[in-house]
């Protein structure tokens, strides 16, 4: 690669990125982006000089700080004003027509994230300013360049601020929040708490990791020349910023109600939260003619949409019991309606979290609802407490079939095998999607099944027969033969699904690909040091695989024959050799291509890395080794030419 083509690589890695991240409508796949950034990342690290500032290597979050530095707005930051209802909004009409009675409005959603100040000088992103108190917010600059929705370089010269919300998505939002009970953290009360926290990370790695976007709103300091806000903000989405979901411009009351009402109905649909629609003045002349009042623009409001978060009683506390035996509480709540939904329950995650909250019995609790997001509690009024309120005691027993618990602290286990809640949920497990797929065998039917006594276990499904089948209530024959059928194909599958089925605790998918690639049916009689050494699998995942074969060794070989999982192509386990185990970093041209020379040395048991660090075991060089030799150098990395690379392996025969 050559200058020039590096250039326009990096124009076409950032083309990708637009439609991927600000479009949502991505115009090639990950394997030619990957591959393309790569060749990107190859060519800086030889040529440092001609690195672009718009290069998408500039995002990648491994700045680690000590603290954030404040800086001031160039021009202060405000916030809006509310209103609730039809009533409230046409009082804010009357009052603002009286300021000036030909106007228009611009209408978008009030999104519910954290707001950001973006400062471009020379088309370049310079700094990156929380809202703080309006006038002076943190510096987070280095975080929010690795959000991939804003744009680090514009067509833009003129120094200008881009104001707008950081959000987190519902569904991303879910998924850090499992992943923080899962390690024993507490779980973010809403996307914007998850937003906003996200942000202030030190290290910006965390950031990067959260899939923050960004949503343009407005501008502070600027020297554009539009007399349309919906003009204005049209540039701002045509310079790489995303567009809302929703914008339109109004004349009246009656647009503006009718466009309120319909981004109140689409809002569950929308990847991000919203809590109403933002209504701005459009002509941006008589917006300055407004002015502020001590706190609010005079020419814009939140229309707030009808509340997610409603006051309630917690009646009751019951129990469900999952197929590990976990047992997870859930909270039994006085019937409330949410915008339109009747709510009777609210998810309280763990004991962990209802002793956190203090939750008790009769308490009067905030539950929160919004699109895709469970309900939960997320405070309890305790101001409100009026004595007859119980503490919730942990349970001992398991609720479905009273075998004693075991108390881990954050989680209560029902330890009990053979326990019917169990059995159910690991059958329904067994044949879902990321473990056997088994088409026409969801939790009705695995429930059905059960309770008329003809599968007790997974092992049973695979005796299944046809006149089984037909003797039971709703199952007509082609029912009956299709679920047949997708046992049958159910056979030879890939062996990690195999593992993955078997539901041993702490092992998802991926560490099921891992084990199975590392041991294939060797699994079973892997050593805790062996799994540790397999990179993802920690501790407590290889204690879980042991305890379990230890538990159930009998009935995985059972299934292992009726199932006939593929065994994966698997590597030896290399024997002594300098290289086994060691971080190795590839750079410069040598005599075979680097996937030749990496695959020999993964052979021998290294770990080949793309880039230098102190954790470096060796680097080795080829002819025009460029700055990962330096920087190993530097860092007093071993450097060993191809040749003493060779000599090296050689030596071990
Ligand atoms: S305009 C000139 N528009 O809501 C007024 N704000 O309560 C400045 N927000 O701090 C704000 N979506 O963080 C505006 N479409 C939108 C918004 C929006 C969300 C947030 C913003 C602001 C707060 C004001």
């Amino acid at each position: 690669m050559n200058l020039e083509q590096y250039k326009k690589a990096v124009e076409l890695l950032n083309l990708y990125s637009y439609h991927y991240y600000v479009q949502d409508n991505p115009i090639t796949t990950d394997e030619v982006y990957d591959k393309l950034y790569h060749e990107v990342l190859e060519y800086e690290e030889n040529h440092e000089d001609d690195i672009l500032k718009e290069s998408p290597t500039q995002r990648v979050g491994d700045v680690i700080s000590d603290g954030f530095s404040k800086a001031s707005h160039l021009s202060r930051m405000w916030s809006l004003e509310d209103v609730f209802d039809a009533d409230g909004l046409q009082k804010w009409l009357t009052k603002t027509y009286k300021l000036d009675s030909n106007i228009s409005f611009y209408c978008e959603p009030k999104y519910d994230g954290a707001s950001l100040n973006l400062i471009y000088e020379n088309g370049e992103l310079t700094q990156a300013i929380t809202r703080g108190d309006g006038e002076v917010g943190e510096l987070i600059t280095q975080n929010v360049k690795t959000i991939r929705s804003i744009p680090l370089t514009i067509a833009h010269k003129d120094k200008i601020e881009i104001r707008g919300e950081v959000v987190i998505y519902k569904d991303e939002f879910e998924r850090i929040n499992e992943a923080r009970l899962k390690s024993g953290e507490a779980v973010f009360a809403n996307p914007r708490n998850a937003a906003a926290g996200s942000l202030r990370q030190l290290d910006s790695k965390i950031t990067a990791s959260r899939n923050l976007v960004f949503l343009p709103y407005g501008v502070g300091e600027n020297s554009l020349e539009h007399k349309l806000l919906s003009q204005r903000m049209e540039y701002i989405y045509s310079l790489g910023f995303k567009k809302p979901p929703l914008s339109a411009t109004c004349r009246d009351f009656d647009e503006i109600e009718a466009v309120y009402q319909e981004m109140n109905k689409k809002r569950e649909s929308y990847a991000m939260m919203l809590d109403g629609m933002v209504i701005k003045v459009n002509e941006i002349a008589a917006q300055i003619d407004m002015g502020y009042t001590v706190k609010n623009p005079r020419f814009s409001v939140a229309y707030k949409f009808p509340a997610v978060e409603k006051i309630t009683t917690l009646k009751e506390i019951i129990l469900q019991v999952g197929r590990s035996g976990v047992v997870t509480p859930v909270a039994i709540v006085k019937p409330t309606n949410i915008d339109g939904v009747v709510v009777e329950r609210a998810t309280l995650h763990n004991f962990d979290e209802i002793q956190r909250k203090d939750i008790r019995i009769n308490d009067k609790v905030i539950i929160l609802r919004s699109g895709d997001v469970i309900p939960k509690i997320i405070k309890v009024l305790t101001h409100e407490r009026k004595g007859n309120e119980v503490e919730y005691e942990r349970p001992k027993n398991c609720p479905v079939c009273g075998s004693e618990l075991l108390d881990e602290g954050v989680l209560l286990k029902c330890q009990n095998l053979k326990c019917e809640a169990r059995v159910i949920n690991s059958i329904i497990y067994f044949a879902s999607k990321p473990c056997l797929n088994i088409d026409g065998l969801g939790s009705k039917i695995v429930e059905a099944l059960f309770n008329a006594g003809v599968i007790q276990s997974v092992l049973d499904l695979f005796d299944l027969t046809l006149e089984k089948l037909l003797a039971l209530d709703g199952f007509k024959e082609k029912k009956s033969r299709n679920l047949l059928n997708s046992l049958q194909n159910a056979k030879g599958c890939d062996y990690w699904r195999f593992i993955n089925s078997l539901g041993i605790e702490h092992i998802g998918e991926v560490a099921s690909k891992t084990l199975s690639e590392r041991f294939g049916s060797g699994f079973i009689d892997a050593a805790k040091d062996e799994m540790v050494a397999c990179d993802g699998v920690g501790e407590e995942m290889a204690e879980s695989v042991l305890e379990f074969v230890r538990v159930n060794r009998e009935t995985i070989l059972k299934l292992q024959t009726i199932l006939k999982p593929l065994e994966p192509k698997k590597r030896e386990e290399a024997k002594e050799n300098p290289f086994k185990a060691k971080s190795v970093v590839l750079t410069g041209s040598m005599s075979q291509s680097r996937d030749e020379i990496k695959e020999m040395l993964e052979e021998l048991g290294a770990k080949v890395v793309s880039s230098v660090s102190k954790k470096t075991d060796f680097v080795i060089y080829g002819e025009d080794a460029g700055s990962k030799y330096d920087k190993a150098m530097s860092l007093g990395v071993a450097c060993l030419s191809e040749k003493e690379m060779r000599d090296k392996i050689e030596q071990v025969g």
